[in-house]
């Protein structure tokens, strides 16, 4: 794999041949250690990868990028936590858009979407001391060059599957990295209001009529109109705006 170098996320870069969990390796570094910020862990080999709500992550051997990443926002307080993970799902989707173009989406909260399909996943896991974030490392698994997947979750595609291509990963890992340091730094210098605007505009399914599911199983109509600065999904259903977190609603795919 080719070695990039960026201001500061990747300058340690730890490319593992095979690990369990990057994120997991990351939490434990985070433990015994202080790595400095913008450390980076990468494998082709994950082998127990993490993913939201405690599933599993599906990632053939040498075919993805699996890498989590270790920075200390610590001028965020811990109630706008959410503002880092829109910072670093913009950072991943202007990865995948500066291939797929408008076919790229944020799916609320930060699944990444190339069309209808889901093309990366994140996993933030954050330490908190006092009222702010101490810690957080940032894990960002991207399917590249697998040509099938036998798990389903929510609708799994590819770079390859999308466009019949196959790519070399250190390509790819070197602007992701950019990016995800042009977010970051973006984040820390206070420019939250293009943030927000950035993730709205990139958000799947915003500001159109959609199916949505209840926890409860009640199907119901109704239009994206924002997030909370918690996180929340705000749904306008019939002129009334709703809040949702993550487990108490489902997008249904047409
Ligand atoms: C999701 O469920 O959508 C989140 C998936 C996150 C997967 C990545 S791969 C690198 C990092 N290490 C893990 O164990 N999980 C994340």
């Amino acid at each position: 794999m080719q070695r990039f170098y960026t201001l500061f996320v990747g300058q340690v870069f730890h490319d593992l041949p095979q690990v369990d969990s990057t994120n997991s390796f990351a939490l434990d570094l985070l433990t015994k250690s202080k790595p400095s910020e913008g450390t980076v862990i990468s494998t082709l080999h994950q082998t127990n990868g993490r993913g939201q709500i405690g599933s599993s992550w599906e990632s053939e051997p040498g075919k993805n990028i699996s890498l989590s990443i270790i920075l200390y926002p610590s001028f965020l307080p811990a109630h706008l936590q959410f503002q880092f993970s829109q910072a670093i799902s913009l950072a991943v989707y202007d990865l995948v858009f500066s291939f797929f173009g408008e076919k790229a989406r944020i799916k609320w909260p930060n699944d990444i979407y190339v069309g209808q399909k889901k093309v990366a996943g994140i996993l933030i896991q954050n330490s908190i001391a006092g009222s702010h974030l101490r810690s957080s490392v940032a894990g960002i698994g991207i399917n590249v060059n697998q040509e099938s997947f036998k798990s389903n979750p929510p609708n799994p595609t590819s770079f390859f599957l999308e466009n019949g291509k196959f790519y070399d990963l250190g390509g790819l890992i070197a602007p992701l990295l950019q990016f995800v340091e042009k977010r970051y730094l973006q984040l820390k210098s206070g420019k939250i209001v293009p943030l927000q605007h950035s993730y709205l505009e990139a958000l799947y399914r915003f500001d159109e009529d959609a199916l949505f599911q209840r926890a409860n199983g009640d199907n119901f109509m109704g239009r994206i109109s924002g997030v909370t600065a918690s996180g929340r999904l705000i749904i306008s259903v019939q002129h009334q705006e709703e809040t949702f977190d993550h487990k108490e609603i489902r997008f249904c795919h047409s």
